[in-house]
């Protein structure tokens, strides 16, 4: 009896057609016995039948695997076998469903289920992998008891929930909390441990590990204390404990993602988890410190309160990405990780909104669920949590979410489930509210000022339009808190923050007893995930960056100036005014500011971005054109401001050991962004000197970053790959920086002298991405003319589909914007995304993705 998986036709799943599954799993017990080619997993599962249900076929979903034996009530069965799954006759009562599978965990490169990376055994379940490890309704709603008999001569063998008993070449896990199959994990192999412990509020003790390949040990560190610390910070800010006895989080050479939220034995990306000095940027630090917080909060938003179905993928994500991001936000500096949040979401959900790809963060059908952790879902949705937030208040929140932890604790929820919480807890009505979950698209809100001398009011008239997006081309006016706040003309604030409450497609609100007419500040703290249309002058923005007593405006006020002056560059080859250097240098030179926020203040708007500005604007955007208005921006900057590049890249230099904390990321930070205007103008001597001295890969990198960007590079490439080989995680920025880096006609050229490295390993994504990310995120290299960045893209997204299918098809929204561009690019990139879905055997990962993305 086998059951192989082949090529069927890709169904459609619908949110209405949610049914509850008929049966009720009171206990699994599951025994591995691991072997690279042949692993038997053996499943020993009490069913009884769910009274909430009326369908009463027994169906267990399975995949790929070899179907040994199977019984029921200890009568061997012959189950009827399809390419997804199984069903059986069964009893009328509870009865024990038995089964025996074989399954290849070597030849599984889709890096989904039972896998090998690196000789070790990992599992990835979310969202539907379980069903490629053993015969089970691999659905987020049924939860059950899990007790784990691992079985292998491997020095280490771990699952969820706590050790029972172990000893050599077999271990028994035991997890008491009922959970879905998405959150089963299963480690073996020769690996290290880094421990440390926790004492939870009530005194519990809790063993903390991280797991590596021997040689790691000494990476682990800055995950334990970030552990520590987000345990802790979830104690004081939500009241939430953890609830075993041991906290396990294993690092993997090949992932599809970051991190996956196993309970007990959390599996990172080794990207997410490996942290060293000599080896980690600032950024990688913070990444690390933020995904380790991440998974660690979904022990209980997501497992201990999970989705009852993959539509409510929100649910777990929004809410965690949201604390998550809280969490960053107090332990660094708040409103530096608001603006690089913003960053992040206008680069990836705006654009993922504004195209072929748009969809609600709650979708209402999908074809592979893995298609949609997406920006939307995961970005958006933390935004909207953002929104509710500042809707009701800091003390309605925290009460909100006692209520849903107090009243959905071991459920399966929904929505629909999570507003009524909050409505219950703070008397609100959410109807129009939840709109932001249902309805895809980002509102562009126009605001236009009246200013009424003689009364002493400013009347601000807003209206909000929201562009049709597929199978929505309707879009009612939605809840959007719009946070305002008024300066007087010298800077002081004459009415603090204020929320003004959204709710209909035109409104206007009135501020009055001005005694004269002030500036406003608007959509401060980024309040809603709007674009924001608003005509205001450079005086009022120059204004607005010099005085702004909201960090995020001021900031937004530099960056929609930079980008005025791009747009004038680009449009009408304006040589950028006096005036934005000199607001510019003043921010810049400024000692009474964060570094790290000068830093970002000097980010120019990326070329996406300006691409999306243009084709806003109603203009075709030439991204080679974009770039050159860059260049020739940044020159001008390096130039007028030489001697402040000096002086910062002297005095923002951080003696004494490297600490990964806030202030000195900030510095260096600010440092490395001196160093690469400076060298614009010193032939690359000062990055030289920089990359020869480095004490950290901070250091390294941005110096070897410059050299790049400058084509000054002499040796230094060479020698940071000499130097760095043997580390994988290194090695993978070696090969993005060279292709980020590279000038617009080279950069295809670059990619595809990598692809030919011997280092290059089209199996492991890390790596993958390093390459092909880098080329996406390369604009006018991806974009040139000549088509050779959209052809090497699709050749190896070809490839790359035979082996995984989950990166291949996240990776395919390198074409989402397609539609931007003019009728050239646009019959390239949809000629490569035909080409790709013409493939004879394509996934149906890829199959959905090109087929959503092309007209
Ligand atoms: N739940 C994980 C996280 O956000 C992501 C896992 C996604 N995996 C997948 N195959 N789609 O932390
Ligand atoms: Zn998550």
């Amino acid at each position: 009896m086998t059951a192989e998986t082949t090529d069927t036709a890709p169904q459609t799943v619908y949110l209405a057609d949610y049914t509850p599954f008929g049966f009720i799993p009171e206990k699994v017990e599951l025994r591995f016995i691991l072997d690279p080619h042949a692993t038997r997993v053996l499943s020993r599962i009490e069913f009884r039948p769910n009274p909430q249900a009326s369908d009463r076929r027994f169906f267990l979903h399975g995949e790929g695997l070899k179907l040994i034996a199977a019984s029921i009530d200890g009568a061997p069965v012959t189950p009827e076998l399809t390419d997804h799954g199984l069903c059986c006759e069964v009893p009328e009562g509870p009865f024990v469903w038995a089964a025996e599978v074989e399954i290849d965990p070597a030849a599984n490169t889709a890096l989904e289920g039972l896998y090998m990376s690196n000789g070790m055994y990992c599992t990835q379940c979310e969202a539907e992998g379980f069903r490629k490890i053993t015969y089970y309704p691999d659905r987020p709603d049924v939860m059950s008891v899990f007790t784990v008999h691992v079985e292998g001569p491997y020095p280490v063998l771990l699952s969820n929930g706590n050790p029972v008993d172990s000893a050599e070449g077999h271990a028994t896990w035991h997890d008491p909390w009922p959970k879905p199959s998405y959150l089963f994990a299963l480690v073996a192999g020769d690996l290290v441990a880094r421990s440390a412990s926790f004492t939870t509020m009530s005194g519990r003790h809790v063993a903390l590990n991280v797991w590596v390949r021997p040689g790691d040990e000494g990476k682990c560190d800055f995950a334990l204390e970030a552990l520590q610390a987000s345990m802790k910070w979830d104690e004081e800010v939500y009241g939430r404990e953890y609830d075993l006895e041991v906290f396990n989080i294993v690092a993997v050479d090949d992932f599809n993602m970051g991190a996956m939220e196993n309970k007990g034995l959390n599996i990172f990306n080794a990207s997410a988890v490996l942290a060293s000095p000599e080896t980690s940027t600032d950024a990688n630090y913070e990444r690390i410190e933020a995904i380790i917080a991440h998974e660690y909060f979904h022990n209980w938003t997501g497992n201990r309160i999970t989705c009852r179905d993959w539509f409510q993928l929100c649910l777990k994500e929004g809410l965690t990405v949201f604390r998550d991001q809280q969490f960053t936000g107090d332990m660094r500096s708040a409103p530096v990780a608001r603006i690089e949040n913003v960053i992040a979401l206008r680069g990836r959900q705006f654009r993922e909104d504004n195209g072929p790809l748009a969809h609600p963060p709650r979708p209402e059908s999908f074809v592979e669920i893995n298609n949609f952790y997406t920006a939307t879902v995961y970005e958006k949705g933390a935004e909207i949590i953002g929104m509710l937030r500042r809707l009701v208040g800091e003390n309605g929140y925290r009460k909100a979410l006692d209520l849903y932890f107090a009243r959905h604790d071991g459920d399966a929820a929904t929505i629909e489930d999570w507003l009524k919480v909050f409505e219950d807890a703070t008397g609100r009505e959410l109807a129009q509210f939840k709109r932001w979950y249902t309805d895809a698209g980002t509102p562009r809100l126009k605001v236009t000022e009246e200013w009424d001398g003689d009364a002493g009011r400013l009347t601000l008239h807003l209206e909000q339009t929201t562009p049709p997006t597929p199978g929505q081309d309707q879009k009612p006016p939605r809840v959007i808190p719009v946070d305002v706040g008024l300066l007087n003309p010298n800077g002081d604030e004459v009415v603090p923050t204020t929320t003004l409450e959204m709710t209909e497609a035109r409104q206007s609100f009135s501020f009055d007893g001005l005694a004269s007419r002030p500036v406003a500040s608007v959509l401060r703290d980024f309040s809603a995930p709007v674009i924001l249309e608003r005509q205001s002058d450079s005086a009022e923005r120059a204004f607005l960056l010099a005085h702004d007593t909201d960090p995020f405006n001021r900031w937004e006020a530099g960056r929609t100036l930079a980008r005025d002056v791009l747009l004038g560059l680009v449009l009408r080859d304006e040589a950028p005014s006096g005036d934005f250097i000199d607001a510019l240098a003043r921010v810049a030179g400024d000692d009474g500011l964060d570094p790290a926020f000068r830093a970002l203040a000097l980010r120019l708007p990326g070329q996406d971005e300006m691409a999306q500005a243009l084709s806003d604007a109603g203009v075709t955007p030439d991204p080679t054109r974009i770039w050159e208005a860059t260049e020739q921006l940044s020159d001008t900057i390096a130039q007028r401001m030489r001697p402040l590049w000096e002086r910062l890249h002297t005095e923002m230099e951080v003696t004494g050991p490297y600490v990964p904390d806030a202030e000195g990321a900030g510095r260096r930070a600010l440092r490395n962004t001196a160093l690469m205007a400076l060298s614009r103008c010193d032939g690359g001597a000062a990055a030289r000197a920089q990359f020869a001295a480095a004490g950290n890969m901070t250091e390294q990198l941005g110096a070897l970053s410059s050299l790049l960007a400058t084509q000054t590079a002499k040796g230094e490439v060479d020698a940071f790959f000499e130097q760095w080989k043997h580390d994988r995680l290194v090695m993978d920025k070696w090969f993005g920086l060279q292709v980020m880096q590279a000038r617009p006609e080279k950069a295809a050229e670059v990619a595809e002298a990598l692809t030919a490295h011997p280092l290059f390993d089209l199996r492991n994504p890390n790596r993958f991405r390093s390459v092909f990310g880098a080329l996406a995120g390369n604009a006018a290299g991806f974009h040139h003319p000549s088509g050779k960045g959209y052809g090497l893209m699709a050749d190896w997204l070809i490839r790359l589909d035979k082996l995984n299918p989950q990166t291949t098809a996240r990776m395919c929204s390198a074409f989402e914007t397609w539609r931007r561009y003019d009728a050239d690019r646009q019959q390239m990139m949809t000629d490569a995304l035909r080409r790709i879905n013409a493939q004879p055997g394509l996934s149906p990962d890829t199959t959905e993705m090109t087929a959503r993305l092309l007209p």
